[in-house]
């Protein structure tokens, strides 16, 4: 949550860079926007309520080497431009841009109002530049103001300062991304790396408890509690700058759902070996957790049926930010599996200490290579989907589906098996998404666009599958949607079915499928309007979308046509699919 990004060089036009730049990290958070630049030794600062994508980078253009910029998801404090960053320190020599949460940013508020600091904003941002500037009374030079200063704060923070005494760019971070772009004579540090991928493909990862002084030709890394000086790799990035591109789409979510035509064969490309040793580790563990938030959460929930269905294993999953409360079960033969598009999810990294505090081994299944939760995990797999933009994660979920699918199947020796099932299924999915397909879903997303409530039910892997449908609806259409278990419905949510109510039935070619059309022939007696998602029609269906019969893989079918729901409902209600109100690509607080 919320995109930082700074720049300092040997070019001239450092706010038209980071204004470009910052745009790709909009994902983050887009709820304000600002810029501090220094310009002939004072530091300006622009800054507003809304979207930095309707910002003009060239209205930046004046000479400067230094800048940064950030993009907001707003904690503390509403979403006014008082609170929006950079803020700057009373004497407006210190100017920070910062992704977290201070969690004791209120005693530290208090203590530096006594101090005669005046604050003009309610975040927990602001105390980061006036602290640095108190500490500085005291401290040798900048960096061990800094260094002093994140001792002090409890919580997460990644941020970035300019000052006016020197030319220097200083980030710290714990508990937020920060990536350091390496360019000739100048440097990028960013929350993320498409702010930057235009520039460079060198990078240094930051870690917990460093801190970074680069003046654009010479870099330096310190641990912050010592001050000692660390070195660090150079990594070349693969990212490819076109897949993080809309191309010839209107919308990235569209162009994510249309990208699956070919994610589900690059997630099954797997190294075997990589895979057997996953599998091995998890037929050893004395217990195996699942844990995940949101769509990545409902990408678990799916895999306890593969694992149960393929390999006869029970694994257990829980919400990342539930797991901690299970900490009595994990021993060191634990294994905690966490699935994460981004990788740099709070709760899902939380979980992760969690787990290693009891000296468990982690394997994550992630999209995003180089990312913390990538980093710190003993084990990763890789899904390979590319970038993924759009707040509602699609071809992601789908990818981390088709590798959980292909791990139950490495556990019941069977993998060339679960591999030829999986390359069947994106050959399918493949054919699926034509221009008649999107068209007949679009349609009936014109038949419901002006319904209140929609309901999905599911029973084995189409039981999360229907929670999913939920959540990709509600994200980007705002219009109320509720996922059940089929079997559930006579035990209490049937009562809210009335005349005309749409539900989707989620249903495949397997042992489930007598009992989940009997749960739809009770929705129609009640009045529902019933859109099945099925391989074969049915006479209850009032609407039918034919998805392949994908065996195991129905959860992966079955939950495409829903994505392409969610987002022509948003189109048609008059909504952006791609930054949905209230929320951020990457939720990087707790
Ligand atoms: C997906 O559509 C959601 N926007 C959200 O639930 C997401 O899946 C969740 O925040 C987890 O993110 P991650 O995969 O990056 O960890």
């Amino acid at each position: 949550m919320c995109g930082i990004f700074g720049y300092v060089g040997n070019r001239k036009d450092a706010g038209r860079i980071v204004v470009r730049g910052i745009k790709s990290l909009e994902y983050r958070g887009y709820d304000s926007w600002g810029v501090a630049r220094m310009i002939d030794g004072d530091i300006f600062i622009e800054k507003n309520v809304g979207k930095i994508g309707g910002v003009n980078p060239e209205s930046f253009s004046e000479l400067s080497s230094i800048a940064i910029a950030h993009t907001r998801w707003a904690t503390h404090g509403g979403v006014t431009k008082e609170n929006a960053h950079p803020h700057i320190s009373c004497d407006k020599k210190i100017s920070v841009v910062h992704n977290g949460i201070i969690e004791n940013y209120q005693e530290l508020r208090e203590e530096l109002k006594n101090k005669g600091h005046t604050f003009t904003s309610e975040t927990d941002t602001e105390i980061i530049c006036h602290m640095i500037a108190e500490n500085l009374k005291t401290s040798k030079d900048l960096p061990e103001a800094v260094r002093i200063t994140c001792q002090r704060f409890e919580g997460r923070y990644g941020f970035l300062i300019i000052n006016t005494e020197t030319n220097e760019l200083i980030a710290a971070r714990t508990g937020s991304p920060l990536i350091v772009g390496r360019g000739e004579d100048e440097t990028f540090i960013a929350s993320d790396i498409p702010a930057f991928m235009e520039h460079t493909k060198t990078v240094n990862y930051i870690d917990d408890g460093e801190m970074v002084i680069t003046d654009g030709k010479e870099t330096r890394f310190y641990e912050i509690n010592s001050g000692k000086e660390i070195d660090k790799r150079n990594v070349e990035i693969t990212l490819d700058i076109e897949e993080a591109k809309k191309g010839e789409y209107e919308h990235f979510m569209l162009k994510e759902i249309m990208d699956q035509k070919d994610t589900i064969a690059r997630a099954v490309n797997q190294d075997e070996e990589q895979i057997q040793t996953i599998a091995n580790a998890i037929r050893d563990a004395q217990g195996t957790f699942l844990s995940a938030c949101g769509t990545a959460g409902k990408v678990c929930m799916a895999s306890e049926y593969f694992f149960s269905v393929v390999a006869e294993k029970h694994v257990n999953f829980t919400p990342a930010s539930e797991f901690p409360i299970y900490h009595h079960f994990l021993v060191p033969e634990s294994l905690l599996i966490v699935v994460s598009q981004s990788g740099e999810t709070a709760d899902v990294l939380e979980a992760m200490k969690v787990a290693k505090s009891k000296r468990a081994k982690v394997l994550a299944v992630v999209n995003s290579e180089g990312s913390t939760i990538d980093r710190e995990a003993d084990y990763t797999l890789l899904i390979n989907a590319g970038p993924e933009r759009a707040v509602a994660s699609t071809k992601a979920a789908t990818g981390q589906m088709a590798v959980m699918l292909l791990v139950a199947y490495a556990l019941a020796d069977k993998l060339n098996e679960g591999r030829a099932v999986l390359l069947e299924t994106a050959s399918m999915i493949n054919d699926m998404l034509n221009p008649r397909y999107m068209e007949h879903v679009s349609g009936i997303a014109e038949n419901i666009k002006e319904e209140e409530n929609v309901y999905i039910i599911g029973k084995s892997w189409n039981y999360p599958m229907a929670l999913e449908s939920a959540i990709k609806i509600q994200e980007v259409s705002y219009v109320h949607a509720e996922g059940f278990a089929g079997g559930e419905l006579k035990h209490g949510p049937i009562a809210l079915i009335q005349k005309g109510t749409p539900c989707i039935a989620l249903i495949g070619n397997d042992e489930t499928k007598m009992d989940t059309l009997s749960n739809t022939i009770e929705l129609k007696a009640r009045g529902a309007h019933i859109i099945g998602v099925a391989p074969e029609n049915n006479e209850v269906f009032d609407e039918w979308i034919k998805v392949p019969d994908a065996e195991t893989a129905q959860a992966i079918v079955n939950i495409i046509p829903i994505q392409v729901l969610a987002y022509y409902l948003a189109i048609k209600r008059g909504k952006d699919p791609d930054m949905p109100r209230n929320l951020a690509k990457s939720v990087t607080v707790k």
